[in-house]
């Protein structure tokens, strides 16, 4: 016996058709229309989308960062985001400065075994790049099903790399298929800039974006960008902000290059001005890089829209105002950066996007689920309706109106950025492999039944 779902109008990334879709051991086993009930379990879907479950590439859950350790672990995290439709999320395994990555790799499957209640997968996230670490990313890849790497070149004296080591780790990850990430800031001149308005007796929230200015994004991008091609290798530009970074990837492109860049929902819909707001409230936004004007939520749509930019991931890292953020109430660069935003994602941008009409249903597929799971190696297991896909698949009612606010959302957290949001859209039911995960408002699954996914190898041109 299977789960039958029934009426409901299937969205690909790039398809829409009206079809019924059986789920049997875990994978989609018939896609037709008017497939007979026999003794399947039915769930109705009329009048709603069925998307591929959302893959969320950009998590830090159970991270120590800025001195504090992230709000949400394995299982809150993981709860919260199966109620906004993610069925897969990347996170990023932290390398410890000194540890070897299989070590802190193992630390990660810890933190996320028994308490995962959707499938994840794990980046690395590098400590210091020393050679011992950059000879360990062959068997990383090869026999850990970690295929990507992010390097900073901001966060001076902490993760920063030097361009040096950029570049021999994008000519390693060239050879054996991995993908390289860059945050992409330059922290040298931040570093200056920091320094100064600390020394001017700067402290609030806003100086953490004024002293982080969109040249300084661009800037890093330009240079990762020509890094990557000298070294023959392909880029994922992670968090895209502003049109100096987006043109640089969209330039690269052109040229034909293997350049992707990610953007996430606070630089759509949220703003420099959210960090005047009173009473260290700003403080909510405080992330890097940091949100930017408004005219650049402009470029950034035209960029999804043009799939120039081509994956939305949050960059979930979520912080209590209260003992978390407060440890910079005198100082901004000591709030932990980062914010709540992995059950929201997929809302703010069908919202945003589809609904306001700025983007298509193929697209929000795309960029919610589809080219993350081609660019991180787990196409078609993830990212797809399809026979033999796994049966991750979301119901979305796309005529459910929510407001999103802290007191009824699911992550562990004291603060949301999209406070009073209202949006139109959110999922009626989730399925992961093929198990009901979300009913309506109730979570029905268990934590610890999200299963470790092991990403293949890259090669560069996916999406
Ligand atoms: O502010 C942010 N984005 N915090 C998470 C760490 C990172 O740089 O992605
Ligand atoms: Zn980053
Ligand atoms: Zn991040």
């Amino acid at each position: 016996m299977g789960t039958l779902i029934r009426g409901g109008t299937v969205v690909t990334a790039s398809d829409v058709s009206r079809a019924d879709v059986l789920m049997e051991n875990g994978v989609v086993a018939v896609l037709a229309n008017g497939i007979a009930p026999g003794d399947h379990r039915v769930v109705d879907a009329e009048g709603c989308y069925l998307f591929p479950g959302g893959i969320d590439p950009h998590t830090h859950l159970d991270m120590p960062f800025g001195g504090t350790v992230t709000a949400d672990d394995f299982r809150t995290g993981t709860i919260a985001a199966a109620f906004g439709g993610t069925t897969t999320i990347v996170d990023f395994a932290l390398h410890q400065k000194g540890d070897t990555l299989s070590n802190s790799l193992r630390t990660w499957h810890r933190k996320a075994e028994g308490k995962a209640a959707i499938d994840y997968a794990f980046h690395m996230m590098i400590g210091d790049m020393r050679d011992e670490v950059m000879q360990e990313i062959p068997q990383i890849v090869e026999r850990e099903g970690v295929s990507s790497f992010k390097l900073f070149m901001a966060y001076k004296n902490n993760l920063q790399v030097d361009d040096e080591t950029l570049f021999r780790v994008l000519r390693m990850a060239a050879r054996v298929g991995a993908l390289v990430q860059v945050h992409a800031e330059n922290g040298d001149v931040i570093e200056v800039l920091v320094k100064e308005a600390l020394a001017n007796g700067q402290t609030e929230p806003k100086y953490h974006a004024l002293t982080r200015p969109p040249e300084a994004e661009g800037e890093a991008t330009v240079r990762a960008i020509r890094l990557a091609e000298i070294a023959g290798a392909p880029l994922y530009v992670v968090h895209v902000t502003c049109a100096q970074a987006a043109d640089a990837i969209s330039d690269a492109r052109k040229r034909g290059l293997p350049i992707y860049g990610e953007t996430c929902p606070q630089y759509l819909v949220c703003d420099y001005t959210d960090y005047e707001r009173p009473d260290f409230a700003g403080a909510k936004y405080v992330m890097s890089p940091p949100l930017r004007d408004k005219w650049h939520q402009g470029v950034l749509w035209n960029k999804l829209r043009n799939l120039e930019l081509q994956v939305f991931g949050s960059d979930q890292c979520s912080f209590n105002l209260k003992g978390q953020k407060e440890l910079g109430r005198h100082d901004f660069s000591r709030i932990p950066n980062g914010s709540p935003t992995i059950e929201d994602r997929m809302s703010i941008l069908y919202h945003h996007g589809v609904h306001e009409g700025r983007i298509g249903l193929n697209k929000f597929v795309a960029l919610t689920s589809t080219n993350a799971a081609k660019l991180f190696g787990l196409f078609p297991r993830k990212g797809a309706i399809a026979v033999g896909s796994d049966a991750d698949i979301v119901v979305w009612d796309p005529k459910a109106q929510r407001t999103i606010s802290a007191a009824t959302h699911h992550m562990n957290v004291d603060n949301n950025i999209f406070e009073g949001f209202q949006v139109m859209g959110k999922p009626r039911h989730v399925f992961l492999r093929g198990e009901m995960i979300v009913d309506q408002d109730q979570f029905v699954g268990r934590p610890g039944m999200g299963q470790f996914q092991r990403c293949d190898p890259i090669s560069p041109v996916q999406v």
